[in-house]
């Protein structure tokens, strides 16, 4: 017996409306990061952040070409002046002037120290929404916290001190601080908060780097980690935030100068009131887009790998993830790329 079908269950479907992100961006998407991975795996454990970086930033800069978008980068590589390529206001894309307008955030090798030692959960990321809607954050420091889904809105909050967060995110899930997980860019700048947490009898997961992938990792309850709390860098506060608004969570923000030139070049992209805390809606607002593609094994994603095929063909894999915040859809995606055209050794 034929049972009928509703085709329509899956909420992918929704997003129809004129100022919804081109759909086929969101699988495109992946192209971008997985090609940055691609280049940067090649320079896994070499000891040259810089060389690692510039071959996932070209690699990236190449695969916007293919994507029919009139993209502009506003979280990048640095200002013009500084950064050859993936420039701040930079355009991207294959169709300048006549594809959909879209704003992206990337950091083509996030984990660029992660890489050079061949350490955990270095990713290349991106992030893509209509025009105006990511914070053009500038390249200064940004105070974070965040928690996964499925608690009270408001659970977490910046003002506050980490003894008070963790005791409400302990309350909110029925459990004492001391059960409480909490990651941590390992830094000397963060033996405060550590002493904290500790006091408390958290655990504490210290990370070397990579806070985008730390902060995800609340979103994973596999991970066992409950919260992310710290200084990090800002863009990398917006692509994170960009994940969370695609798979749920909180986050709060607030950046952090360290001197006049960094309040200069904050006030340059809009910024005024230097103590806001910044949610995840003021970060990557309305509709946007998520993609990252592993370049070392993390808690995300697995590294980009080689390996010999039966058929005697070397291919690398990639692992990535694109997720998209109006349908909440997030897609695991397996690439095999043959490394030249026509070769099988
Ligand atoms: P890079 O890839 O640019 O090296 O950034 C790695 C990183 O760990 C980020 O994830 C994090 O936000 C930032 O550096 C922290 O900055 P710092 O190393 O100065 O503490």
């Amino acid at each position: 017996m034929n049972m009928p079908v509703n085709t329509d269950v899956l909420a992918d479907k929704e997003p129809d409306s004129e100022d919804a992100l081109d759909r086929v961006l969101v699988l495109e998407m992946v192209r971008v990061t997985e090609a940055a991975a691609v280049a940067a795996a090649q320079l896994v454990g070499r000891g040259d952040e810089k060389a690692a970086d510039a071959a996932a930033v070209e690699a990236m800069r190449r695969a916007f070409d293919n994507l029919y978008m009139d993209g502009t980068v506003v979280i990048g590589e640095g200002e013009r002046d500084e950064a050859p390529m993936l420039y701040i206001g930079e355009k991207v894309g294959g169709a300048p002037g006549k594809g959909p307008k879209i704003d992206i955030a990337l950091d083509p090798l996030e984990g660029t120290t992660i890489t050079a030692k061949a350490g955990p959960n270095a990713l290349a990321v991106l992030a893509a929404a209509d025009e105006g809607n990511l914070l053009n954050a500038p390249d200064t420091y940004m105070d974070k916290l965040a928690v996964g889904p499925g608690y009270p809105e408001g659970v977490i909050d910046l003002a506050k001190s980490p003894t008070e967060n963790v005791k409400a995110v302990a309350a909110a899930k029925g459990r004492e601080p001391a059960d409480i997980n909490v990651c941590v860019l390992d830094r000397p700048r963060h033996a405060g908060i550590i002493a904290e947490l500790r006091a408390l009898g958290c655990g504490v997961y210290l990370i070397g780097d990579g806070d985008v992938a730390g902060v995800i990792a609340v979103t994973d309850q596999d991970t066992g980690i409950d919260m992310y709390m710290g200084q990090g860098g800002a863009p990398e506060g917006v692509l994170a935030a960009a994940a969370l608004r695609c798979v749920g969570g909180q986050f709060n923000g607030r950046l952090v100068f360290r001197n006049d030139e960094e309040k200069d070049r904050a006030k340059k992209w809009g910024i005024t009131d230097y103590d806001r805390i910044y949610k995840l809606e003021d970060l990557a607002k309305g509709d946007c887009i998520f993609a990252a593609t592993g370049v070392t094994d993390g808690s995300l994603l697995n590294g980009v790998k080689k390996r010999k095929k039966s058929t005697g063909a070397t291919i690398m894999t990639t692992d990535s993830v694109v997720m998209r915040a109006s349908s909440g859809t997030v897609r695991w995606i397996k690439g095999e790329h043959r490394i030249a055209p026509h070769r099988t050794d």
